[in-house]
Order: structure tokens, then sequence, then C-alpha cells
């Protein structure tokens, strides 16, 4: 995989965004708010792929749809090619969106059933004022682009497999030649084999066009092959972002590292020596966030540096936590070359080596 230059000033520049939105049902008369993104900064180059990651209910589609103008955010900055995005509206929104697209996981659900694949993928270009003959050009070749014979633009969806189906999707997406591409769990809904295939067609895209990706999806394993870099998303925040090969490596939140232990080894004697971490619970409510560290009620290494002797420690239901963790929102810093991550402990992560490659539950620090 060709890295893109480091050097090059960023083609998506995100700073501090939020989304916040009132809560429905029966929270909505007790005024509720859920932060469904809450203060969140990443960039992305020309030609790289950012994999964004995490449960359901994180808050990766919102973040998608925010960078794309679907929705207004409450707070933050969008940085685009150069100019600032954040305050588009109407027409001028719709006008980025020749340069940034969407891709749902659904393809069933965003191509309208109606309309035939030729008429689907013209349909951008109808809206962007493209003439005749550039348009039977630029549909040709987008459909070749994405492994569609031409002669099947007559058809519609439903004749197609789910793959084909996400093909057709990617080349209303790219129909327009934007510069970056959101990509919002694309291929969660298709059987491996052929995410595979949509993955490969994705950096083969990628490699001759020079387009950015942010690949949505809830689990590392899917991510692994196609990003440059990973980030990590927890109930509305960035908990760890590092280079691909550093994040699987040498993950440093307990979070990543408890996702990372989930995700199959290829070698088999790594795999059967692995130790899996359990995530305890679920996520959690985006309209209820705990205290402190949100990630604390679930995490192993909270529980485990609770028990570590000279740590400051509270009980949380009945188990000993670091009062750092129960009270203090930990900083996203600096733990490596590109590497971020927000835990109390980060800094400490060297004496707890990845879950991959232990072969007993790490030792408690303390006892060293
Ligand atoms: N339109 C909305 N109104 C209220 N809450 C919303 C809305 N959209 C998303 N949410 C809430 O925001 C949180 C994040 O959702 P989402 O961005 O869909 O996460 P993900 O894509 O990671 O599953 C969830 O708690 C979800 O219920
Ligand atoms: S700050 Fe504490 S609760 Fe949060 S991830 Fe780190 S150890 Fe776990
Ligand atoms: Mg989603």
């Amino acid at each position: 995989m060709t890295a893109p230059d480091p050097a090059a000033a960023p083609l998506l520049q995100v700073t501090d965004l939020a989304k916040t939105f009132g809560a429905t049902g029966a929270l909505l008369s007790k005024g509720v708010q859920v932060r469904a993104v809450d203060g969140v900064s990443f960039s992305i180059r020309a030609g790289e792929t950012l994999g964004l990651v995490g449960e359901t209910g994180s808050g990766k589609s919102t973040l998608g749809r925010l960078v794309l103008k679907l929705i207004e955010p409450s707070a933050g900055r969008i940085v685009f090619d150069g100019a600032d995005v954040t305050a588009l509206q109407g027409a001028a929104a719709r006008q980025l969106r020749g340069r940034m697209q969407m891709v749902f996981q659904d393809p069933y659900g965003s191509l309208n059933p109606r309309m035939t694949v030729g008429e689907l993928v013209r349909e951008p270009m109808v809206v962007h004022g493209y003439g005749g003959d550039l348009m039977r050009t630029r549909l040709e070749s987008t459909l070749r682009e994405v492994g569609i014979d031409p002669r099947m633009a007559a058809r519609y969806p439903h004749e197609f497999s789910g793959g084909q189906r996400q093909r057709i999707a990617i080349a209303r997406a790219l129909v327009l030649d934007p510069k970056l591409l959101i990509l919002d769990e694309p291929v969660s809904a298709l059987d491996v084999s052929i995410q595979a295939q949509i993955l490969n067609l994705l950096q083969g895209i990628q490699r001759r066009t020079g387009i950015a990706y942010l690949f949505i999806a809830h689990d590392l394993a899917v991510v692994r092959h196609i990003s440059h870099r990973v980030a990590v998303m927890y109930l509305g925040k960035i908990v760890e972002s590092a280079p691909r090969d550093q994040l699987y490596s040498a993950p440093h939140h307990p979070y990543t590292k408890a996702l990372l232990s989930a995700v199959p080894v290829p070698d088999p004697v790594l795999e059967r020596g692995k130790t899996r971490i359990a995530l305890h619970g679920e996520i959690g409510s985006a309209a209820s966030m705990p205290d402190g560290c949100r990630f604390h009620p679930r995490c192993f290494r909270a529980r485990q540096a609770g028990a570590e002797p000279g740590t400051q420690a509270a009980s949380w239901r009945g188990l000993a936590m670091p009062t750092a963790c129960l009270q203090q929102l930990p900083p996203f810093e600096t733990v490596g070359a590109g590497h971020q991550a927000a835990c109390h402990f980060a800094r400490l992560e060297d004496r707890f080596a990845a879950p991959h490659a232990v072969q007993q539950p790490p030792a408690l620090a303390g006892a060293a």
C-alpha cells in the first residue's frame, strides 16, 4: 500500500467537532441531551484512508454525516480542500457534495429501486449540470471502474447481488470525481468473500485516483487492510488514533486492546495463545455518560489498576478503581509518533503487552 505524502496539507481537517441531539421518546420530556459527537478532531490527507472504528452507538455515523454537511454541527470546525466549510448550507453545501460523497451500509436502502442503474449513476451528474456527451462517457467509465458492465445500465438494483449493488452505490458516489469518500460500514452487510472484493476495489480506485477515504466500521478486522491510520471512537470521543501498524501491534487504550483481542490472528499458534479481553456490559447511552473516563464501567485496566498498591482508588459498584478514572476525563495525549490515546494509564502501557502477544492476563504492574 503506497503511503500518502506526510508533508502534504490535510485534505480534511476536523477540529473539536460536536453534535448534541435532543433525546427522543421517554427522555424527551426530561430535556436530556444526547452528546453523539463530543469534541472530535482528526485530519485526512489526499490519497489516505482513515479507518474509524467503534461499537454501534459510538457516534461514527453522526460524525460522517457532520463532515458531509448532511447535519449541522453544534460546535467545531471543518476545513475541506483549503476552505472552511463549517457554516455552508443549502446550495453551497450541495455543491460541496461534488467533491465529498458518502456510501452507506445498505445499498438497497440508498438506491431508489424504481431507478435503473444508469439513472442512478447519472442522477448526481444531472444535479451538477453535466452535459449529454460527458454524462455518457462518465457513466460508462465509472461503471467499468467499479466492475459493472455498462451494458447493464438499463437494469434495476434488485437484478443485482448485494456486492454488485454496493458497486453501483460506489459508482454513484464516484461519478463526480470526488476527493473524499465517506464509507459508512460499506461491507458490513456483505459475505466475507464479497467484503474482500469490495475492499480491493476501493484500494485499486484509491491507487489510480488519489481519492481519500474515511472508512467507518464496527470492528478492527475490516479496516486493517485498507487503512493507513485508524481512529477508535467510544461514546462520542476518539479514544485512540495511530498509524495502522502501530495501532494493531502496540495499542495503548484498553478499549482498543479489548476490540483487538476479538480480532482473529492468521497465525494459529498466536491465535491459540491469545487472551481475549472481556468487555464488561454494553456501550451505554450517549444520553447518560458516565462521569470521569466514559469507558470506566467496562475497563479491565481500571479494575487492575484499582487493585495495584499505591494507586489512589475508590469503590465503584463494589470494585476498586482509580479515582482518576472515576472523576477525570482523560486527556488525548501523544504516546508515540503520530499516536495518541485518551487513558490516564496510556503512558504506562509499555508494561502491558498487546493482547494477541500475551499468553496470560497481564500481571499487575505493582507486583513488578
Ligand atoms: N437524530 C438523532 N436524534 C437523537 N439521537 C441520535 C440521532 N442520531 C443518532 N443519535 C444518537 O447518537 C448516538 C450515536 O449514534 P450514531 O452516530 O448512529 O453511532 P454509530 O454510527 O457509531 O452507531 C446514539 O446514542 C444514537 O442513538
Ligand atoms: S482512564 Fe481509566 S477507565 Fe479510562 S481507559 Fe484508562 S484505565 Fe480505563
Ligand atoms: Mg452507524
